[in-house]
């Protein structure tokens, strides 16, 4: 299948400031220069939150990891996991139908699907509510055939319960995930043979079950505010789901209005000397900063740094404030762009320079 940006894109796009906080803190899990290795989570929470990936999505991504828009493309592109295209408002179910869902039926839920939603797939219904696309094993084949519908599995369906779930998830409900025909896992139909004496100690629901309905958060697009924060290599565990974001991200297209903020545990920050407008002789290309995209080198250009000069004197504490106006803190000392400023501020080269100079960075 031909994977390609929709023709039709939205003007921009934006985390919320939760998912933004989560984005960053995911990043955190990597080391140094590695911060690329983010890109699944980060395109992924963008999907759950648009419910596709937009081109300004993608691009967003790779301005948060100074990736090449290309790089994060190709990511978005290969997974067949990212929808390229705009799914239904309310849910886009993926059909299992593979060997032993279409044995058990899975063509049935398709014809539904083809009745109620849309003849192809990848196409939204005409309400805007619905779209659906058929998939390989989802793993859940002791439950054939069955659906996963936002972030569920619905088991053990039948052409009838699962045109039900449709009707009720357009009435607005969200209809409880698992086994659909009063199986509470995957044991036999007729019921346990074996590990009886763990009957006593069920939940209500099986434990996923359990807790896609403790959470709440099955089919609606995720905004950050519904699950916990949890960043457990930060000293930070879950808990209950934040009611408010756990922490402000700057806004990535901060201005330089922006008021200096004390660095986050450490020195005051300081606003460095900025420039209107760059120097007659032109601006430098930041781009050759590694880690410097074009969105970032727009923002740095509005925040008044033109030059590699400007950049080469940023001290400890201008430091802090050039962070607290970009996408996420640590960029700068992360990819050392003091350093490599101070090289191209007195005329010399650096490795990424050079590849940026031949157009080996896209
Ligand atoms: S065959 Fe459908 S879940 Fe495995």
């Amino acid at each position: 299948m031909l994977r390609r940006l929709h023709h039709e894109q939205p003007e921009s796009f934006a985390f919320t400031p939760a998912n933004q906080a989560w984005a960053e803190a995911q990043i955190t899990k990597y080391p140094e220069g590695r911060q690329a290795s983010a890109v699944i989570p980060l395109l992924w929470r963008a999907q759950e939150q648009e419910g596709w990936l937009t081109r300004p999505a993608i691009e967003y991504v790779a301005d948060m990891l100074g990736m090449a828009n290309i790089r994060v493309f190709e990511v978005a592109s290969f997974y067949f996991m990212f929808q390229l295209q705009p799914v239904g408002s309310v849910a886009h179910i993926q059909i299992c139908g593979t060997t032993s869902c279409m044995i058990c039926g899975a063509e049935d839920l398709i014809a539904v699907c083809r009745e109620k939603i849309a003849d192809k797939p990848h196409v939204v219904s005409a309400d805007g509510k619905f779209s659906w696309e058929e998939v390989e094993c989802l793993g859940s084949c002791t439950n054939a055939p069955m659906a996963q519908i936002g972030k569920d599995y619905y088991e053990d369906l039948t052409a009838e319960s699962f045109a039900r779930l449709i009707d009720e998830m357009a009435a607005g409900n969200v209809p409880v995930p698992g086994p659909q025909n009063g199986r509470y896992g995957a044991e036999p139909l007729s019921g346990l043979t074996s590990l009886t004496e763990y009957e006593s100690g069920k939940t209500q629901y099986n434990a996923s079950v359990q807790l896609a309905t403790d959470i709440g958060d099955t089919i609606k697009r995720i905004d950050g505010t519904e699950v916990p924060l949890l960043t457990p290599w930060q000293g930070k565990t879950g808990g209950k789901p934040a009611a408010k974001p756990a922490r402000k991200a700057a806004a990535p297209k901060a201005k330089s209005a922006a008021k200096p903020a004390a660095a986050e545990g450490g020195a005051a920050s300081k606003k460095p000397r900025t420039l209107k407008a760059p120097r007659k002789a032109g601006a430098d290309d930041l781009k050759q900063l590694k880690g410097v995209g074009p969105k970032l080198e727009q923002t740095l250009n509005e925040l008044g740094f033109w030059h590699f000069d400007q950049i080469a004197k940023w001290t400890e504490a201008e430091v802090a404030w050039v962070d607290d106006n970009l996408s996420f803190k640590g960029r700068i000392q992360r990819d050392g762009w003091i350093e490599q400023a101070r090289v191209l501020a007195e005329g010399g080269e650096t490795a990424f320079a050079k590849k940026v100079k031949k157009g080996d960075v896209y």
